[in-house]
This record gives structure tokens, C-alpha cells and sequence, in this order.
């Protein structure tokens, strides 16, 4: 059984304004006052993690404990099967120091190609986990994934990062080419978020 929700103060482990913006909307029907990290001075953690879930609890465990409040994070990225994996957990270090994502998609196209496998219909998926950490160290953590192909050249101006070359399973269009609610409704982000809902923010108590 998760841990329940109860505190009346919630800190964001982002420095990332997308993500606080998601965190404050879905806190929305909630009596919670929620902080951003930057808002709080809580430094950025190194993400040392080897997986997804380490790395979003490492950041929450890090602003729980520096803030003695109650903290979420989220860390997400792109799998490709084929790339063993890759670029998953260094998605935005794919992008380099200019954070180019035109840049992170032709690499993924070039190594597709280079491992002998066709860029075009590859398998991927995106993965979001959440992870909920209180000060006292106890931590609930949720994972949302979505699966589909890949496509070349990218294509649409919606989203960020990957969305351009993203066709999500039973669809024809990219998650760029998409619009934004209709993402937000088979997002791995929207599903990881459902799951952490339904486990500790019961709406009836
Ligand atoms: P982080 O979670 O801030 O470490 O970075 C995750 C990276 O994964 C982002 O910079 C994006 O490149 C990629 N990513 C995560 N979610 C999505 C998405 O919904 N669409 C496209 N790219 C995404």
C-alpha cells in the first residue's frame, strides 16, 4: 500500500519550467502549496543513476532532505531497442551543451544506420518516472512508458525534444505533429502521473 499524501506543501526537484508547470496543473485540485527547487535555493544533484528511477529519486531524496519537506521529481527519455537502449537516461545529453535536439535526432537516425538496422519504423519508446520522497527518506515511485516507431526526416512544430521523430503506436503522426491535449492524454509522462495520482493523492482522502 503507498505512502498518502497529507503534507500541505509539496517541493518540485526540477529546474525545468515544463515539468513545474505539469506538477503545479496536476496539484490543481489539491489543497498543497507547491515550490519549485530554484525557489528554494536546493542545488542540483548530479544524476548518477543507471536507470530512469534511480535518477528521479535521487533528486527528489536530495530536495526532501535539503528542504525537510516532501518532494517529487521526474526523470524521462527515449529508448531505442535497437541502439541497446540508447539514448534512454542521456536523452538531453544527447542534444549537447546547446541542448540541439535537430542534432540527438540525426544521431539516432546515423546509429540506426550504422548498426544495420533501418532507422525508419523502429521500435522506441519514452519513459517517465516519477518519484514521490518525504524527509524522513521513504520514497514512492511510478513509471508511465509509451511505445511506437521512429520516422524520418522529423517532422511537426509541437513538443520538445524527441516528439518530431515519435509516431505513437496506432497513430500515423509524430507527437510533433500532434496536438498538445491529445499527447497529454497517452503520454508516458500522463501515464506515470496517473499511476502516482491514484496511489497518493486519493481525491477522497
Ligand atoms: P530529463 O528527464 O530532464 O533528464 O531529460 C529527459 C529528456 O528526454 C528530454 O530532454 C527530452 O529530450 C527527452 N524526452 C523526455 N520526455 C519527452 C517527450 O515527451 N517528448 C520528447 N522528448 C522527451
Amino acid at each position: 500500500m503507498a505512502r498518502k499524501f497529507t503534507a500541505d506543501r509539496l517541493v518540485i526537484a526540477s529546474h525545468n519550467a515544463g515539468k513545474i508547470r505539469e506538477m503545479v496543473d496536476l496539484m490543481a485540485p489539491y489543497d498543497v502549496a507547491v515550490s519549485a527547487a530554484g525557489e528554494l535555493g536546493l542545488a542540483e544533484p548530479e544524476e548518477t543513476g543507471t536507470t530512469f528511477l534511480a535518477n528521479a529519486e535521487l533528486k527528489a531524496r536530495a530536495a526532501a532532505t535539503a528542504s525537510d519537506l516532501p518532494a517529487f521529481s521526474d526523470d524521462s527519455g527515449l529508448v531505442v531497442p535497437a541502439l541497446d537502449s540508447q539514448p534512454g537516461i542521456y536523452s538531453a545529453r544527447w542534444a549537447g551543451p546547446s541542448r540541439d535536439f535537430a542534432v540527438a535526432m540525426a544521431r539516432v537516425e546515423t546509429e540506426l544506420s550504422q548498426n544495420g538496422g533501418a532507422p525508419e519504423g523502429a521500435d522506441a519508446y519514452f519513459v517517465s518516472a516519477l518519484s514521490l520522497c518525504w524527509p524522513d527518506g521513504h520514497a514512492e515511485n511510478f513509471e508511465g512508458e509509451v511505445h511506437g516507431t521512429l520516422s524520418f526526416p522529423p517532422r511537426g512544430e509541437h513538443g520538445f525534444g524527441y516528439d518530431p521523430i515519435f509516431i505513437p503506436g496506432g497513430y500515423r503522426i509524430t507527437f510533433g505533429e500532434m496536438d498538445p491535449e491529445e499527447k497529454h492524454t497517452l503520454s508516458h509522462r500522463a501515464r506515470a502521473f496517473e499511476k502516482l495520482v491514484a496511489a497518493c493523492f486519493p481525491l477522497d482522502g
